[in-house]
Order: C-alpha cells, then structure tokens, then sequence
C-alpha cells in the first residue's frame, strides 16, 4: 500500500504536496518523490522517510504535481525505484500504488521498442506506455495505456508541458479534493482534510483530468462521468484509520485485500520460481517467533500434505541455540518486519550450517531479505496495530505458495490438485468476507464474555495453532490470560485449571478430528465451562455440545485456518475494546522485537 497525492490550482504545489503526503506516511514510508510541472517537469525523489525527501530535495516553482511514499512490493527500496517515475525523455511522470502483474512481458515488448529503464519497479513500465501512446491528449494516453496493464492500481500521471493530473483507479482507492481555484488528487481522505472536505470518490475502471479548475471523468466505456461530491465530517485521526477506531480493527478487515493482494500474479503460471527448480529439500524446517511462529506451525500441516516433505517448526530463539542436526532441511524463516533479531539469528545459524533459506516477509529491502536465499513476500501493506493480523494471513498465503512450488517439484502435487488449490486460494477473499460480516455478532458474544479472568483455546491439527494464535490475540490486546492447547492434551494437565470461571474458545470444523473434538468439548463442558465453537455453517451436532456458535462457511480443512482465525481476531479485538484497553500499542511490546 503506498501513498499518492495530486495537487493543481493557483498557490505553489510543492509544499502543499510535501504537507499532504505526509499524512499518507501511514500506507507507506521507505522511500518518497516529487515531480511538479514548472519550467518543464522537475522531479526529486529519495530512499527513506518523507522528512529525508524534505530535507534533500530543491525549492521547486510550479502550481501542478504529484508526490508518493512508497510501500515497496516489486523493486527494492532505493532511490532509483522510488516514486515518481518517468519516461525516457523525463517528460513525464508516474506514481502508482498496486501491483501490474503483467509488467514483465510488458517490460520486455517495451525494451525491444527500445525504451530505456531506470529501475526494477512494475511502475516505470506504465510511465513507457503512456509515452508510447501520448499523441497530445495525456487522459487519452493514459486510457490507452491502461488497456495493456492487468493488476491493482491507483496511478497519477503529469506531463512538462500542462498543468494537470490524470489519474485512475482500479481496486487500489484515489479521491479528488475540491477547493476554489484548486483542486487535489489522494489515496485516501486523510491527505486532503486540511485543505477541503469537498470529496469525489474514483470508481474502478475510470480515468480523471484535473486541472486547477475543473475535473473531467471518463469510466471503462469512455462515457462522461457526472458525480456529486461528497462532504466528509471524519476528524483527522479517524480519516488515518479510515474511520475504523483502531488500526487493528482496519487491519483486520483489510484481509481480503491483503490476501487477493499476495495472490496477484503468483498462481496464474504453472512455471516454479527459479529458486525451487532442481532442489529437492528432503525435509523442511520453519523458524520464526510469536504470530509468525503459529503461522509457520500451520505451514507444517500445509507443506507435509501438499509436498509430503517432512517438516519441523522451531522458535527462533530455540533454533539459534539448538545442537546442530545432521540433516539439511531447507529452512524458512517468517517474519512480517523482516527485522526480529532472533529470526535474523536463526536466518544466520542456518546458513552457517550450510543450509538453503526462504524469508517470508512483508518489508522489502528489510534485513532478512539480504540474509536469506530466496523470499516471497506477503503484500499486507504497513501493519501499524502492534497485533498481527493482515501479516498472519497473508504470511498462510505465502506458506500455500511455497507448499505448491515443493509439491511440484517433488511431484507430490498433480496439476489437477494444483488447480484445485488455485480456485480455493481466490476464493479466500470472500470466506474472509463472510466472517467480516458477522462482525456485530461476534462483537456481541465477545462482550459477554469480556469479564473473564482466564480463558482457553483447543483445537487439533491443522487448527491446533489457530488455538495458540487466538490465544496470543486475546493476551496480548485483551489482558485476559489467554491459553491455548490441542485438544488431546486436555487431560494431560490443563483440565484441573477448567472451571465455571474460565471460557473455552474450541475450533470445531468438520474436519478428520472433529469427533475426537467433540469428546473435549464435552470434557470441559461436564466441568462447567462455558463452551464458545467456531464450527461450519449447517453443521447440526455442534450446538448440543456448546454454549455459543459461530459459523463458518465450509472450506476444505486445510484452508481452515484462514476463517478461523479472522474470528479469533475479532474475538480478540473486541474483548479489549470491551475492557477498555489500548489495543493499537497494548502495554510491555513493541511491533518490532530487534532486541534478543
Ligand atoms: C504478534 O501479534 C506479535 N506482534 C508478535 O508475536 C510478533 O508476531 C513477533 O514479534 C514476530 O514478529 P515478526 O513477524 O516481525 O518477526
């Protein structure tokens, strides 16, 4: 997720750009750029914060610009790829926020007309094609150009020789600002609450021209769009979390985004990465810390169905310090910041033992990515909620994509299993969506249950660690000494702690173990318990067994995870905002753990 901002009217847009794009830092921060039309275009950009862009950057004179910070997803953090980004004769620019899935073999068709490039970005490939198409119209250019471009985007487009903005929309959100004698382009509202709250929402598929005094849209058809703008009353601070009143909460239901996001361009091709081509890992070991650690312990059920590789989940912590074991496994290393020092640790330990590694990680250009052999990157945007959520989903889609490439190479996987998993993978999304929508009711029966002092999580296989991660969720924003166990342990011990006082949150989808589940429920049930499932929908035996159900569409149990733990995420969230907690900093941690 990055952030775009647009300025044309009658003041000088530099600092008026520079003022509105650092509301935007939230969506994104490793690198920044200007390009304002003045004498010609002038652009100025750099790695970092927008305060180093601010602090390098020249005085530029002109009334109509564009600026970014950027969220990198395809070309590291450098100055080179940062935002805006221009054409061969630097007579016009671009700034994007999206994915163009297709960029490679439209770089390539791109190179071979002898267009020259600067950077790695999938970005710069669109700033060739509107000069391959500009023949004095630039909304015309730019609508042509958008016909070859498959993917997300949110683009701004400004050429040297006029004094406006075409931008367009597709799945990735812009708004225009209107003010008097002014008008402003952004990726979200919160750019432009000081300057108007006069709005007009893009639409996907549309083309707009703005210029200081008027704003033509076209849509997909090249019909003349009419639309009222809106007037928005959100404070600041509610417009940076998009009216949600945390960022967690945002966070949460950014998750079909963020996984349709992940998926972007990575399972229409049969093709495996490069990295996996000729290498057949005869065991695999996840390596990672807190959420990333549960989702590495789901990775497990994943990658030994799909690749039948045998596969072992260690802390990081643990793994650093542990005896050296004479087998290779490849070793994958998960971490959302790419930055947590035991991880980095581990990430060494592992080559030093001569093994081959795979990050997965949501910053690019983040530490882990120069210490590992290879990295797929989830696309989450920023996380600012010190709980992960978006992360943990995404860092699922990313272990479904390194189970697919192992089981292709070894074999384990047919073609007709790998479509099948392609068609469960895009209908993600949507399973989100549905749980998202139960969100008043889960909110109702969180605050129920808000008053608890303990309170335990069961489930088994592959929904044994949504248990631990439901747990980790409710602990660390709730308070609430959340705990989570397999269901089989029950009896080994966390039994004598189960009594009226203390809920049992159990994961209870028709899967192989769901028998077996419904012999623990009722085990802590029989000793006052109230019992909380989260189970599918249609599913007629459960509510005998519990007090309070929440339905899941069904899924195939290895996909389990993903719905199951929106829930718990939710669960989580709102037994805190019950308690009056904190919930985007909860006290004692910190997003990022740099520290050993
Ligand atoms: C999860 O909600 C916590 N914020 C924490 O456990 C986190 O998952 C852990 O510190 C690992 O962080 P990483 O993914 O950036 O390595």
């Amino acid at each position: 997720m990055c952030g775009i901002v647009g300025y044309a009217g009658r003041r000088g847009a530099q600092p008026i750009l520079l003022e509105c794009l650092k509301r935007l830092e939230y969506r994104g921060y490793d690198s920044a750029g200007v390009a304002i039309v003045g004498q010609g275009l002038q652009l100025f950009k750099s790695k970092g914060e927008i305060a180093v862009l601010e602090s390098m950057m020249p005085q530029m004179a002109g009334t109509a610009g564009i600026a970014h910070t950027r969220w990198a997803t395809q070309g590291k953090p450098t100055t080179e790829n940062a935002h805006p980004l221009a054409d061969c004769s630097n007579g016009l620019a671009v700034v994007h926020n999206g994915i163009i899935s297709n960029f490679m073999q439209l770089r390539e068709g791109l190179l071979k007309d002898g267009h020259k490039f600067s950077s790695d970005t999938d970005t710069e490939v669109f700033a060739h094609l509107v000069e391959a198409e500009l023949q004095g119209d630039l909304s015309s250019a730019v609508a042509k150009a958008l016909k070859k471009v498959e993917g997300t985007y949110a683009f701004a487009v400004v050429s040297g020789d006029r004094e406006e903005i075409v931008a367009a929309r597709m799945e990735s959100p812009l708004v225009v600002g209107l003010g008097d004698g002014e008008n402003f382009l952004a990726s979200d509202v919160t750019a432009l609450l000081k300057y108007t709250n006069r709005m007009v929402y893009l639409q996907d598929g549309e083309v707009a021209s703005i210029t200081k005094d008027s704003l033509k849209i076209i849509d997909a058809n090249g019909q003349a769009v009419q639309r009222e703008p809106q007037k928005i009353t959100w404070s600041l601070e509610d417009a940076e979390k998009g009216g949600y009143p945390h960022f967690m909460l945002k966070e949460i239901f950014e998750q079909p985004d963020a996984i349709h996001d992940s998926l972007l361009g990575r399972i229409e091709s049969l093709e495996p990465e490069p990295f996996f081509q000729g290498n057949n890992f005869s065991s695999v070991k996840i390596v990672a810390c807190g959420t990333s650690y549960h989702a590495g312990m789901v990775g497990k059920y994943i990658i030994e169905e799909l690749s039948r590789i045998p596969t072992t989940v260690q802390i990081s912590s643990e793994y650093r310090y542990s005896p050296i074991s004479r087998e290779s496994p490849l070793v994958v290393l998960v971490t959302q910041s790419g930055e947590t020092a035991d991880t980095l640790g581990a990430s060494r330990e592992a080559r030093k033992r001569g093994n081959k590694t795979v990050g997965i990680a949501n910053v690019v250009g983040s530490a882990i990515t120069r210490e590992v052999d290879h990295t797929i990157f989830t696309r989450a945007g920023p996380e600012i909620g010190v709980a992960a959520t978006k992360t943990f989903v995404t860092q699922l889609v990313a272990l479904y994509l390194l189970a697919m490439e192992l089981g292709t190479q070894n074999r384990s996987m047919t073609a007709q299993a790998r479509r099948a998993m392609v068609t469960n993978l895009r209908n993600l999304p949507r399973a989100v969506q549905d749980v998202l929508n139960q969100a008043p009711l889960i909110e109702a029966l969180a605050n129920k249950y808000a008053s608890a002092r303990d309170m335990y999580f069961i489930g088994r296989g592959i929904n044994y660690p949504v248990a631990l991660e439901g747990a980790l969720k409710t602990k660390e924003i709730s308070y609430i000494h959340g705990e989570g166990f397999p269901a089989g342990e029950l009896k080994h011990g966390p039994l004598a702690l189960i009594s009226t006082e203390s809920p049992v949150v159990a994961v209870a989808v028709r899967d192989h173990t769901y028998e077996k589940m419904l012999g623990n429920i009722s085990e802590v049930s029989a000793r006052g318990s109230p019992v909380i499932a989260i189970g599918f929908e249609g599913d007629s035996e459960l509510p005998k067994y519990v007090d309070e159900a929440i339905w899941i569409r069904e899924i195939p149990p290895i996909f389990s995870p993903v719905p199951t733990i929106v829930v718990l995420q939710l669960w989580a969230y709102y037994l805190a905002k019950a308690r009056g907690c904190p919930i985007d900093k909860p006290r004692n941690i910190a997003k990022t753990v740099t520290v050993e």
